[in-house]
């Protein structure tokens, strides 16, 4: 495991769009794994920046609600529309986001993880962590070996994520998730995680027991993993724990 602490979130985003612009340089058709929620987001941006030709580029996102109409503002696949797809100049029909609107989200969720095989794999697999160490709707209890599935969102998800909502009471109770299995085939699993209030469960996830309790901590036992994060998120990380996080100053990362 590499972990990169930088100052800040938007610096976590440069970081990670450099690893992420040289897997597209080195492979025009890779397959990337997006996310949702902020701590990508700054990727996305930097991403952009680069300018590269993205035609070509697979890309499938983590996650879906269920029972949101087709097009809501808030749905994933909206969110990767806007932020991914278009930001990045991608072909809309090689992303996909689990379809959260079927008539039986069970069997799109096992089509979904038959199409990433089918595709070969996720070259870089780009991942937030909550704040109760779920990776992507992966919530304390996931199996390890968990494949995409439907799941039912803790409160505490639900009310992070309110914040996207008029109300929390209009945060749906159900999603389709990769699971942990799912995500842990990903050759290369690229965590970025940002601020003071995400730094006790990094170091859990890190550092802590491997245990199902903290769905993260599967990170650990991943052969590839690459954690950007910035000073805030990384102020409980110990040094002489195993891996020493390189720190990347300012001036380096050029924001
Ligand atoms: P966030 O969400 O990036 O919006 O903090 C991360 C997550 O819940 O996985």
């Amino acid at each position: 495991m590499e972990i990169f602490v930088v100052p800040d979130a938007a610096a976590t985003g440069v970081v990670a769009a450099g690893i992420l612009a040289a897997v597209v340089r080195s492979k025009p058709d890779a397959v990337l794994g997006v996310a949702t929620g902020g701590s990508p987001l700054p990727a996305y941006q930097a991403l952009a920046g680069h300018r590269l030709d993205m035609s070509g580029v697979r890309a499938f996102a983590l996650d879906e609600y269920v029972g949101l109409p087709a097009g809501h503002p808030q749905s994933y696949g909206e969110v990767v529309r806007r932020e991914v797809t278009e930001r990045l100049g991608m072909d809309p029909a090689l992303v996909r986001v689990p379809a959260g609107n079927a008539a039986d989200p069970g069997q799109a969720a096992e089509d979904y993880d038959a199409a990433i095989r089918a595709a070969g794999g996720v070259d870089v697999q780009l991942l937030g962590i909550g704040h109760n160490g779920h990776l992507a709707f992966n919530e304390p209890g996931s199996a390890f070996s968990s494949r995409t599935r439907v799941e039912v969102l803790a409160e505490r998800t639900r009310a992070a994520n309110a914040r996207y909502f008029t109300s929390e009471s209009d945060v749906p109770r159900r999603c389709i998730t990769q699971g942990l299995g799912t995500i842990l085939e990903a050759r290369h699993l690229l965590l970025m995680v940002a601020g003071t209030d995400k730094a006790g469960i990094l170091a859990r996830a890190l550092h802590g027991e491997v245990s199902e309790d903290c769905p993260a901590s599967a990170l650990q036992l991943h052969q590839h993993v690459t954690v950007v994060a910035d000073e805030a998120a990384a102020a409980l990380l110990a040094p002489g724990s195993g891996q020493v996080p390189v720190r990347v100053p300012r001036e380096a990362v050029g924001v």
